[in-house]
């Protein structure tokens, strides 16, 4: 890590991050009602062996243990997902006091712990009940949205500080209503675009409803942002990257953060239907001023114009950089792109990367019981020189979570691809900090200890 602590002030926030239905488990324990991530699961094919988080890494039962890792690597916050169908089994009305009772254990475990609790509010496992009466397309999910942050900010607003709304929200409308390779695996594009709207809403619905009588609360949004570039310079794949970019990045950028919609994005989408759920009285509530945002990074998508004429389809190009063994291209440079993106064309606002990690083959327990990640380790680094430069250039970015703090399910992927700076045998459930673990670690401390 040569040069690397000096990089960053004692005050920069060093933290791990996890989600609920990847490594909680206990789906059937304490009350939770079933999610559409329980469904989908259980659908045949869907999820790689038809793996699912049954018991996932069951850290609804090992949270302590859990918590002394995050305590021993000395990290300063961890970041969770609140599972909506434990709080709300039915996703409206009646509240599950077991379910608040679990985060309100593992809250005060973090404090206890000198751990900062970072609560995201929804990672994607959204109560069946409310798919069922129609799930994101729907506008009443955003109003049930507001209504069950509310519960856990009555309950843990005393205690935490940091408030996430969505996770995400990109994925959840169009993986799991357009492509439909996440739950609930709808494949309808104008429910996707309707979907993302509520998303939207449902979070400005709820920021009011975070701060509300607890006027130190930090309130922001974790969007997912990919470095988009066209397959060459010729100039014939750029619209294809304005498309994608438009999409990905700017359709939850623009009315977060500006109040409005891209209008190209609008017009390119203009045949699918599903933006006439986006009312003008809405944009001012899902613009919300906030204290953060969130950003993951993981990628870049290099894409590409159709080769027939006049069709509108993009391709995305496989390139010849490095991949994760998620065949994902990495590029730590696409990170600072996106950054520079958010300087240029948004309002200044406080950055936290609350995502940023990779999965990898070489995650292998040695004789010796180690696990001498070398690839994750040059990886976090390579992201974290690109977020020093930012830094550097006069960003205010305040902090960094790794993905994540344990191997987990990975979604459609199962557990085949782990991203955890732990190990966890999912046999056993024994958890071993890999060397990535250590090293992020030292890192932390040695940023934080210096001057
Ligand atoms: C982002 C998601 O928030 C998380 O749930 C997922 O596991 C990681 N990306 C890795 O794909």
């Amino acid at each position: 890590m040569t040069g690397l602590s000096e990089r960053f002030d004692p005050g920069f926030l060093w933290g791990v991050a996890t989600s609920a239905y990847q490594i909680e488990g206990a789906t059937k324990e304490d009350g939770r009602g079933p999610s559409i991530w329980d469904t989908f699961a259980a659908r045949p094919g869907m999820t790689r062996r038809g793996e699912n988080g049954e018991v996932a890494v069951d850290h609804y039962h090992r949270w302590p243990e859990d918590v002394s890792l995050v305590k021993d690597l000395g990290l300063d916050a961890y970041r969770f997902s609140v599972a909506w169908p434990r709080i709300q089994p039915e996703g409206r009305g009646r509240v599950e006091p077991r379910g608040l009772a679990f985060y309100d254990r593992l809250v005060d475990g973090l404090l206890e712990a000198g751990v900062e609790p970072w609560p995201t509010l929804f990672h994607w496992d959204l109560p069946q009940a409310l798919e069922d009466a129609g799930g994101w397309p729907v506008r009443d999910t955003a109003e049930r949205f507001a209504d069950y942050a509310q519960i856990v900010a009555e309950a843990l607003g005393d205690r935490v500080r940091h408030w996430t709304t969505l996770n995400e929200p990109w994925c959840a409308a169009f993986l799991g209503y357009g492509a439909g390779i996440h739950a609930p695996g709808r494949t309808e594009p104008a429910a996707a675009l309707a979907a993302s709207h509520h998303l939207n809403l449902a979070h400005g619905l709820a920021v009011p409803r975070l701060r509300e009588g607890r006027p130190e609360a930090q309130v922001g949004v974790t969007v997912n942002l990919y470095a988009v570039s066209p397959g060459d310079d010729t100039g014939r794949h750029d619209d294809a990257a304005r498309r994608i970019d438009g999409l990905m990045n700017r359709w939850f950028l623009d009315p977060l953060l500006l109040g409005r919609y891209p209008q190209d994005v609008l017009d390119d989408v203009a045949g699918v239907g599903g933006t006439d759920v986006i009312l003008d009285e809405d944009l001012a509530t899902v613009a919300a001023p906030l204290d953060f945002l969130g950003i993951n990074y993981y990628s870049r998508h290099v894409v590409a114009a159709s080769p027939w004429p006049g069709a509108s389809e993009v391709g995305f190009v496989t390139t010849d950089r490095p991949k994760t063994a998620s065949g994902w291209d990495i590029d730590p440079g696409g990170l600072a792109e996106v950054l520079d993106q958010v300087r240029r064309d948004y309002p200044p606002i406080p950055i936290y990367i609350t995502e940023n990690g990779a999965a990898f083959d070489d995650d292998v327990l040695s004789a010796e019981g180690t696990i001498d990640d070398r690839d994750r380790i040059d990886f976090i680094d390579g992201h974290l020189r690109a977020l020093a430069d930012a830094r550097d250039s006069g960003m205010d970015i305040r902090g960094y979570f790794a993905w994540s703090l344990l191997d987990n399910f990975e979604w459609a992927e199962g557990y085949d691809k782990r991203f955890g700076i732990v190990h966890v045998d999912f046999e056993t459930l024994v958890r071993t900090p890999k060397a990535s673990a250590l090293w992020f670690a030292e890192l932390a401390r040695s940023s934080s200890t210096k001057g």
